[in-house]
């Protein structure tokens, strides 16, 4: 069923938001990078490539119902890290605004009744929760280790291994 109106409109501003948010994650992969924590850094490069597959299935969705989308109006990361804690603690409260905003579109689809996008944005919904689970995980992690040099070292090389498998 073609994609029109509001609906369009808003997923139209997703597939936006997706790669705003690719852009804050290659930022953040910058300022790891800055502190000499390559695998910390290699791990928000990985998720700043996620976020553009995320907006192309947004697009794929949009130009399979003959709908024409259009990249908005990116701005600048506007990110001060001091820590690698609030590097995280930036992704998170990100996640959670994308979040919202999936939960926002499904609660559009079914007002408008538009069955075709719902299966589409089930994945996206259980996709945030994993994401928010994973990156709430590693917060915890980051408190635990607190000011400990080594344990940073261990997870910096950690997450670095698990970019090298998923790669
Ligand atoms: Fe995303
Ligand atoms: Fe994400």
């Amino acid at each position: 069923m073609e994609l029109k109106g509001k609906l369009a409109d808003a997923i139209n501003a997703q597939i936006t938001l997706e790669i705003q948010a690719s852009v804050v994650y290659r930022q953040l992969a910058i300022e790891m990078d800055v502190q000499d924590l390559p695998g910390i850094s290699g791990w928000f490069l990985a998720q700043s490539a996620e976020e553009l597959v995320h907006a192309q299935k947004f697009t794929d969705h949009m130009t399979d119902r003959n709908a024409a989308p259009k990249i908005g109006t990116l701005t600048a990361p506007n990110v001060t890290i001091n820590s690698v804690l609030e590097a995280f603690e930036a992704s998170l409260a990100h996640e959670q605004k994308v979040s919202e905003s999936i939960r926002n579109l499904y609660r559009l689809a079914q007002q408008e009744g538009d069955i075709d996008s719902i299966p589409m944005l089930n994945w996206f919904i259980e996709e945030q929760l994993e994401e928010e689970a994973s990156v709430g995980e590693i917060i915890g992690r980051v408190r635990l280790i607190g000011s400990d040099g080594n344990g940073l070292l261990r997870l910096d090389a950690e997450l670095g291994a698990r970019n090298a498998a998923a790669a």
